[in-house]
């Protein structure tokens, strides 16, 4: 319910129109956009993607953390254990849910804590431990039945002044691997700024105003709403009247350090989250827009628009294949009740289609 990937209408929607597509012989319909993370070094951007999964599997924490882009295909795959039940989730092993690294083919990773200690392991190898950095990604696909068949990018975040093996240029070389990720049209840029730092000094906005002019990709997501000093808050951000975006700014409270080293689990996470919002002076109003729940909610209307600007194209194309498939049949003289099949096959798609429209206008009039 609260997070992104546990949305089943969704995920239902996606799942249902691939296994469709699949019927007809046309594999993966739709391309959805991909989620990138762009921001300053330790603005919180893998805490957010990380809230957003709804996983314990980062490297998160002070300091350049994430070294190398992190390309995180989550793959829906359905449940074979007798239940389905994803509202509990700790990081221990639950036999429908694993990750899979590219560079480790067939090693099934059911432990998220192994996971995270991969994605470290493989960074220092690729980077040697003193805070170099390599455009070179590392892949990890996360199956599960909990998830929506979807691509999240987790990047470096920008920094100025080179530490330890960090190459003089180091602004311009993390600089040119976001560019790299944001700068494709299918692209949802979740520019994370510290609502501690100045918002005309954001680098994720500055790069993401650069290769989304009109901002018709662009999420202002401000973290550390909670170290803002006091009486001071986001309210002039959110109401556009400081940086104005087009689809808005959400803030977000996230782990702090302290949590990291607790392992504080997720679930307590969101809970302080939904806490810090509702019993704040100037968030309480406005509670409903605030916090993880909502950007995931964001999230998922940009994605139902997305899906519903690709309809039309997908009906198209099953037509035509089912044309074509029965031209087939005429040819090889075996058309008895099987052009008539067809056209149930249309219908039921055509139907489909509807329904979906349905659903998917009710998800994204707030758009
Ligand atoms: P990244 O470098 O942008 O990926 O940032 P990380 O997610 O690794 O977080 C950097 C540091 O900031 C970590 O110590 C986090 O615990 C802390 N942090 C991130 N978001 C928040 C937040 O909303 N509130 C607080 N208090 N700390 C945060
Ligand atoms: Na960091
Ligand atoms: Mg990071």
């Amino acid at each position: 319910k609260q997070r992104f990937t546990m949305d089943h209408q969704i995920i239902g929607i996606v799942n249902k129109l691939q296994d469709a597509f699949t019927n007809v012989g046309i594999p993966n319909p739709i391309d959805l956009p991909q989620i990138t993370v762009i921001g300053s070094q330790s603005s919180g951007k893998s805490s957010v993607l990380e809230n957003i999964v709804g996983r314990d599997f980062l490297p998160r924490g002070t300091g350049i953390v994430t070294r190398r882009p992190l390309i995180l295909q989550l793959i829906h795959r359905p449940a074979t254990a007798k239940k389905e039940d994803s509202e509990e989730r700790s990081n221990e092993n639950n036999p429908d849910e694993w990750g899979e690294f590219l560079h480790l083919p067939g090693e099934k990773f059911h432990d998220f804590d192994k996971i995270r200690d991969e994605i470290v392991n493989d960074t220092e190898l690729k980077t040697g431990k003193n805070a170099g950095i390599s455009p070179l990604p590392i892949n990890l696909r996360i199956f599960s039945p909990n998830v929506l068949t979807l691509t999240l990018v987790d990047l470096p975040g920008m920094t100025r002044v080179p530490v330890g093996d960090q190459p003089r240029d180091i602004e311009r070389q993390i600089r040119d691997m976001l560019y790299k990720f944001v700068s494709k049209p299918n692209a949802v840029i979740l520019a994370v700024t510290a609502a501690n730092t100045d918002l005309a000094n954001s680098d994720g906005l500055k790069l993401a105003r650069e290769v989304d002019p009109d901002g018709t990709r662009t999420i202002g997501v401000l973290s550390k709403v909670d170290l803002m000093d006091q009486g001071t808050d986001v309210v002039d951000i959110l109401a556009g009247r400081v940086i104005p975006l087009r689809l808005g700014y959400v803030p977000v409270v996230n782990r702090g350090q302290r949590d990291i080293e607790q392992k504080r689990a997720i679930s307590s996470a969101l809970e302080t989250e939904r806490a810090f919002f509702e019993n704040h002076n100037s968030y309480r109003s406005k509670a409903q827009y605030c916090g993880t729940p909502f950007l995931t909610r964001k999230l998922n209307m940009i994605l139902m628009h997305h899906i519903k600007t690709c309809l039309p194209d997908i009906k198209s194309k099953i037509s035509a294949s089912l044309a074509k498939f029965q031209s087939e049949l005429q040819s090889l003289g075996g058309t008895h009740g099987q052009d008539n099949g067809a056209n149930v096959v249309l219908t039921v798609i055509t139907d489909f289609c509807n329904e979906f429209r349905t659903v998917i206008d009710g998800n994204t009039h707030d758009l």
